[in-house]
C-alpha cells in the first residue's frame, strides 16, 4: 500500500516510545548481580501474564499484572522482594524514559499524521509518562486496552484506533517495538512499522512488518519514501 494513504500513527509505549531498560537498573540497585536477569524474566512474565489473562477472560490492570509479574520473577530468582524494593521497583515503571529520538520524530511527524497512543498500560500509566517526558502534547488520544478489559494483541484493542479516529483502518499505521504486537496490528488491517531495536528475528505468525526499521528515526524516512 502506499504510505501517503496513511493519515494516523498508531503508537505501542513499552519498548516503543519508552526505554524499558532503566527497569533492569532499578533492579540492579536493588538486586546487585541480578538486574539485567530479574528484568528479563520480569518483562516476560509480564507479557505472558497479559496474554495468559485475556485467554482465561480474567483481565487485570496492566498495573497489576506488573506487580504480579515482578512477584513471580523475583520467587523465580530465589530474590526475596520486601514491600519496601517492590515499591521501588514498580515506581521505576512510572519514570520511564523516552528513546532519545522519540520527541523530535513525534515533532516531525504530527505535521502530518494525527498521532495516538495504544497500548496495553492503563490510560493513568500512559499519561504520567508522556507528560513526565513533555510529549503528551503530540498525542491527540492515548487509548489503553483498559478501556476494553483486554490485551493486544486481541482485534479488540487494536479497533479502539479506528474507532477513536474515525478512519478507515487501511489509513492508519500502527508502530511497535514487539514482534507479537505488530502481527496482531497486521493481522487487524494496519499498515505497520517495527522498531527492532535490538535486531530479533521476525515472528513466524503469518504477519510481517509492512517496514522495520532500528529506531523511529527510519519510520519518518520510510513514511517519506
Ligand atoms: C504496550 O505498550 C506492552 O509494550 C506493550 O502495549
Amino acid at each position: 500500500m502506499k504510505m501517503r494513504a496513511l493519515k494516523a500513527l498508531a503508537f505501542d509505549a513499552f519498548g516503543t516510545l519508552f526505554d524499558v531498560h532503566s527497569v533492569e537498573e532499578a533492579c540492579e540497585a536493588v538486586f546487585p548481580g541480578h538486574g539485567a536477569e530479574l528484568g528479563r524474566r520480569w518483562r516476560q512474565k509480564q507479557l505472558e501474564y497479559t496474554w495468559l489473562r485475556s485467554l482465561m477472560g480474567r483481565y487485570a490492570s496492566f498495573e497489576q499484572v506488573t506487580d504480579e509479574a515482578l512477584r513471580y520473577a523475583a520467587a523465580s530468582l530465589g530474590l526475596e522482594l520486601s514491600s519496601e524494593s517492590r515499591a521501588r521497583l514498580l515506581q521505576a515503571y512510572r519514570a520511564l524514559q523516552p528513546f532519545p529520538e522519540v520527541s523530535e520524530v513525534l515533532h516531525q511527524l504530527a505535521a502530518t499524521y494525527t498521532l495516538v497512543v495504544l497500548s496495553n498500560g492503563t490510560a493513568v500509566q500512559l499519561h504520567t509518562l508522556l507528560r513526565r517526558s513533555g510529549l503528551d502534547g503530540y498525542m491527540t488520544r492515548v487509548l489503553s486496552a483498559d478501556e476494553v478489559g483486554i490485551f493486544k494483541p486481541h482485534p479488540r484493542v487494536y479497533a479502539l484506533a479506528e474507532e477513536a479516529l474515525q478512519l478507515p483502518r487501511g489509513e492508519i499505521g500502527f508502530v511497535s517495538a514487539n514482534g507479537w504486537d505488530v502481527a496482531g496490528a497486521a493481522a487487524y488491517g494496519y499498515w505497520t512499522f517495527r522498531v527492532n531495536r535490538q535486531q530479533m528475528p521476525e515472528e513466524l505468525l503469518g504477519f510481517p512488518a509492512a517496514a522495520v526499521g532500528t529506531s523511529l528515526t527510519e519510520l519518518v524516512r520510510v513514511l517519506q519514501t
